[in-house]
């Protein structure tokens, strides 16, 4: 059947579980009851990556965006502008810098600079629906290389097209295609690597929730590729939405041929499984993965050999991140040419980050390879939230670094991110401002680190916790200058000697707050004051007598009761008993009480 109209509704995480799947049905409903539904159509899409303002709703083809809609809009959605053709003023998404009313998705500043390849049908097409995903060109790739291809040719469009992996390292697609060619063997396999485990990273997620087709289609194509018949989906279990998306997929293409026995009459032979991994950061690291998917202990395996030679079972094996998957099918459709032109010279393409911090506009953007990080967080992120400073940018994850405000101008790709001590990861891009304490910062990801460490290899196991000793020492104002010099050699030796990537780059949000950001660091040890007034031990709460007007409000939440003072007099606080909780400081209304 086809509509004149159709109400996108995103059935993304964050928005399911902000009851987008009730105003679906609201709105269905309503369009019924209003005799609508020839002309109508209401449907479920992936994220839209606008999370922080869902639920979401778009209507197409108007493509006015509908921001915080909840289900008792959707009588309204549906008098308004389906039948009255009035826009419904009040939901549409307000910019925050010019504080203007925006309705149509394009204008958006946050969409204004977005490029999207791999998140191309997120947020469009109903990923419960295979139709949708033929609709826009879905499977024409895989019967494409099927009917007209040579493998060695599919890996050569590879090539050119540049693509490097998604999931972090960035090394380039087709070679590791083409090393999975070079070894004989009875059997090889194809792995998606969807464990996702960068803290703030969701784009993965996005992708097979949104649009999962598009990882099954490159899957199939990476098989043909390099001669395997089997593919495994290795998937985090806190992705239960994803998981079931894929399940429905998984059975769809089956259904129609897209996967299973004798693809396109091509003689190919090609079926997927899901993994399922029980969240452990350091089996996202592929020879650990791939151990995991073979049922034995999630930890990491020296290289050489190289998955490509030695990979499930022994045999070749190539692991691929969501995301690098998902340019496959369009590299193929467009021409690795194509795909080459986008982006800068080593790194082509788009890439995906999780925007999130003090920024006003989280969510999920898809930009061109080459974007600076200023046109990122001030042009789509609409700059910091509340007019505060920007201090860094974190990108990375646990493995990544801060980035200071002079390098705010520089072009972002695989490269130019690892010259300014940090990577790009996975795409986390986590914003801080002049709130943020940078040896905090560095604490809390080695936190995370140390945490997930699988504990095989010495430097990592030890050398991440005596590291995250000394900062524990500096954030209490015990450090010494010494200790600064240690982090640094400890954390490069930590960095040399560890098996595996998450070891390798576990110093690293260390070694660059340090490098970056020294001057808070000497705060803590030579003064011992924490200039952005976040470490609790070096802070003090004291009570403006000029501004107190004695409410009381301080001294009833105190939970140590070290307030005194009688109503409408001043306050005092009792520095000898004061833990330094802060509950004070949140309850006074009238800026009374200060930190420092
Ligand atoms: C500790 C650690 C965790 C990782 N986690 C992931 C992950 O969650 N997803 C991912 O795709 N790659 C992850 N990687 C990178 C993988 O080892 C591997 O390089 C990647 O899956 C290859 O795919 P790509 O070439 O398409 O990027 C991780 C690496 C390390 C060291
Ligand atoms: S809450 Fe603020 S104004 Fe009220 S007594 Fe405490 S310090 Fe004074
Ligand atoms: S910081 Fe906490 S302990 Fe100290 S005075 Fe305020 S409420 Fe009490
Ligand atoms: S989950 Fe709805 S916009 Fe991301």
């Amino acid at each position: 059947m086809s509509y004149k109209m159709h109400l996108l509704v995103c059935g993304g995480t964050g928005c399911h579980a902000s009851d987008s799947d009730v105003l679906l049905e609201k709105l269905k409903e309503e369009i019924k009851d209003n005799g609508l539904e020839a002309e109508v159509q209401a449907l479920v899409t992936g994220c839209f990556g606008f999370c922080e303002k869902g639920p979401i709703v778009k209507v197409y083809p108007d493509n006015v965006f509908y921001v915080e809609v909840t289900p008792d809009d959707a009588k309204e959605i549906v008098q308004e502008h389906l039948i009255k053709g009035r826009r419904v003023e009040r939901l549409l998404y307000v910019e925050p810098t010019l504080q203007e009313k925006m309705a149509v998705h394009h204008d958006m500043p946050f969409y204004k600079k977005q490029l999207r390849v791999a998140l191309r049908n997120c947020g469009f097409i109903d990923p419960e629906d295979i139709n949708e995903y033929f609709a826009n060109d879905g499977y024409l790739a895989l019967g494409t290389v099927l009917s007209k291809m040579k493998p060695e040719e599919v890996i050569n469009e590879v090539k050119i097209s540049g693509l490097r992996g998604r999931g972090g390292g960035g090394f380039p697609t087709g070679l590791k295609w083409d090393f999975a060619t070079k070894y004989d063997a009875d059997i090889k396999y194809v792995v998606c690597n969807a464990d996702e485990g960068d803290p703030g990273a969701f784009m993965d997620r996005s992708i097979l929730e949104g649009d999962p087709h598009s990882v099954l289609e490159a899957m199939a194509i990476a098989g043909y590729a390099i001669g395997a018949r089997i593919g495994y989906i290795y998937i985090r279990a806190e992705y239960p939405l994803a998981i079931e998306r894929l399940r429905i997929a998984i059975d769809q293409a089956k259904e129609m041929g897209m996967l299973g026995e004798n693809i396109f009459g091509s003689g190919f032979d090609f079926d997927i499984e899901l993994k399922l991994g029980a969240g452990a950061f350091v089996c996202g690291e592929e020879t650990a993965l791939i151990r995991s998917i073979e049922g034995k202990r999630g930890e990491p395996t020296t290289k050489p050999p190289f998955p490509a030679e030695s990979g499930v079972w022994g045999k070749p094996t190539i692991v691929n991140n969501v995301e690098t998957l998902a340019n496959i099918p369009v590299i193929i459709n467009r021409g690795g040419d194509w795909f080459k032109k986008i982006g800068t010279e080593k790194s082509s393409g788009t890439k995906v980050f999780a925007l999130a911090g003090k920024i006003n506009n989280v969510g999920l953007v898809e930009v061109p390879m080459g974007i600076t990080l200023r046109e990122i967080i001030y042009e789509i992120g609409g700059g910091i939230k509340n007019g505060k400073e920007y201090k860094a940018v974190q990108t990375g994850g646990p493995s990544g670094g801060c980035i200071s405000a002079q390098f705010l101008d520089t072009p972002i790709d695989y490269d130019s991110l690892i010259q300014i001590g940090s990577m790009m990861g996975s795409g986390g891009m986590i914003v801080l401002d002049e709130d943020d304490c940078m040896v905090n910062i560095a604490k809390f990801y080695l936190e995370f680190t140390v945490e997930e460490s699988c504990g095989k290899c010495t430097p990592c196991r030890v050398g991440n916790r005596r590291l995250l000793e000394i900062l524990t020492k500096i954030t209490e104002g015990r450090g010494t200058m010494e200790d600064l010099d240690l982090l640094e050699e400890l954390g490069t030796t930590i960095k040399d000697t560890s098996l595996c990537g998450l070891g390798q780059t576990a110093p690293n949000p260390v070694l660059s707050t340090l490098k970056y950001f020294r001057d808070e660091y000497e705060a803590h040890v030579k003064e011992k004051r924490c200039p952005a007034g976040v470490c609790q031990s070096l802070l003090s709460y004291e009570i403006v007598p000029d501004k107190c007007v004695g409410c009381t409000a301080c001294a009833r939440v105190c939970p140590v009761s070290c307030i005194s003072g009688k109503p409408k007099e001043v306050h005092f606080i009792d520095q000898n008993a004061c833990i330094r909780c802060g509950a004070c400081y949140d309850a006074c209304k009238f800026d009374a009480i200060i930190k420092k």
